[in-house]
C-alpha cells in the first residue's frame, strides 16, 4: 500500500467518523444543516433577518396545513389543526433558538416540541391542565 492510498483511507474513515458523530442539533437551522440544507432553503427572501413564511416551510413539509394537520392528527392536542387557524410556523418553530408552544399562553398542555430541551408546560395558564 502506498502512502497516498493509506492517507486516502485515513481521510475516508475520519470523514465517516465525523459524519456519524454529529452532535444533536438544538435549533431548526442546525437540524436542517445536518440534512445538507442551506440557509437559503429557508431564507428565500434577500433579507435574512426575516423569519421564513409558512409557504416556504410547507414546500418541504406536507404541502399544506391541511396535510400537516392530517399527519399529526393523533397528537393531543394536534398542533397543526386548531381553533386559532393556520398560524405562521415560526410562531412555534423558531429558527435559531428554543421553540415556543404558543398555545400555552392560554392552555397548559404538556408538549414536546421538536428540538426543545424538555417538555413545555405553560407558565400561568388561564385554562385547566389536562390534555383533551
Ligand atoms: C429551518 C429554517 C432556517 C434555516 C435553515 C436558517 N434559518 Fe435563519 N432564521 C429562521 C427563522 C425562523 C428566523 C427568525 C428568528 C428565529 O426564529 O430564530 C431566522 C432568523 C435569522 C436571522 C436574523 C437574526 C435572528 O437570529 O433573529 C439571521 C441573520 C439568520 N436567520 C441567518 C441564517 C443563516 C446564516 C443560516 C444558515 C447557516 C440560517 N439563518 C438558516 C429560519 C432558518
Ligand atoms: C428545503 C426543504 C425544507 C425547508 C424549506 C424546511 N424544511 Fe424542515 N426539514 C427538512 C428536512 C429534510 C428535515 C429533516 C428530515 C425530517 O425530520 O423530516 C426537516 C426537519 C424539520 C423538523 C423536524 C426536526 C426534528 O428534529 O424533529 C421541523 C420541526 C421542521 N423541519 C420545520 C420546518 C420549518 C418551520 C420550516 C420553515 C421555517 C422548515 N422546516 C423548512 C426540509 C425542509
Ligand atoms: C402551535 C404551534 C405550532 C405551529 C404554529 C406549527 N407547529 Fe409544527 N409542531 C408543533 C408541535 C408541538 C410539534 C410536535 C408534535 C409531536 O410530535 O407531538 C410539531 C411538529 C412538527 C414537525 C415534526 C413532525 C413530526 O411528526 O414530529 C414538523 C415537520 C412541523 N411541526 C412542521 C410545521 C410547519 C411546516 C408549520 C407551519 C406550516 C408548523 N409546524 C406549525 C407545533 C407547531
Ligand atoms: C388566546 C387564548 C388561547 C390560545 C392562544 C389558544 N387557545 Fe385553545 N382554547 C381557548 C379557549 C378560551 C377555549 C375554550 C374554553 C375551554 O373549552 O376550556 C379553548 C379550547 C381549546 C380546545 C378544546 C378542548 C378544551 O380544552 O376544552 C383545544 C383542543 C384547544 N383549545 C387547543 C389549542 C391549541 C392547540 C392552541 C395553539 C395552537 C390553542 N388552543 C391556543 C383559548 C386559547
Amino acid at each position: 500500500m502506498t502512502k497516498k492510498t493509506l492517507l486516502a483511507i485515513v481521510l475516508l474513515f475520519s470523514g465517516l467518523a465525523l459524519a456519524t458523530s454529529v452532535v444533536a442539533a438544538d435549533n431548526l437551522a442546525d437540524r436542517h444543516a445536518q440534512d445538507g440544507l442551506e440557509c437559503t432553503h429557508c431564507h428565500v427572501e434577500k433579507v435574512r433577518s426575516k423569519a421564513p413564511k409558512m409557504d416556504t416551510c410547507l414546500k418541504c413539509h406536507g404541502g399544506s396545513y391541511e396535510q400537516l394537520g392530517r399527519a399529526s392528527a393523533e397528537k393531543k392536542p394536534n398542533p397543526h389543526y386548531t381553533h386559532v387557524g393556520d398560524k405562521e410556523c415560526t410562531v412555534c418553530h423558531k429558527g435559531h433558538k428554543e421553540p415556543e408552544f404558543f398555545c400555552n399562553d392560554c392552555h397548559k398542555f404538556r408538549v414536546q416540541m421538536p428540538l426543545a430541551k424538555g417538555t413545555t408546560q405553560g407558565g400561568q395558564p388561564l385554562l385547566t391542565g389536562a390534555n383533551p
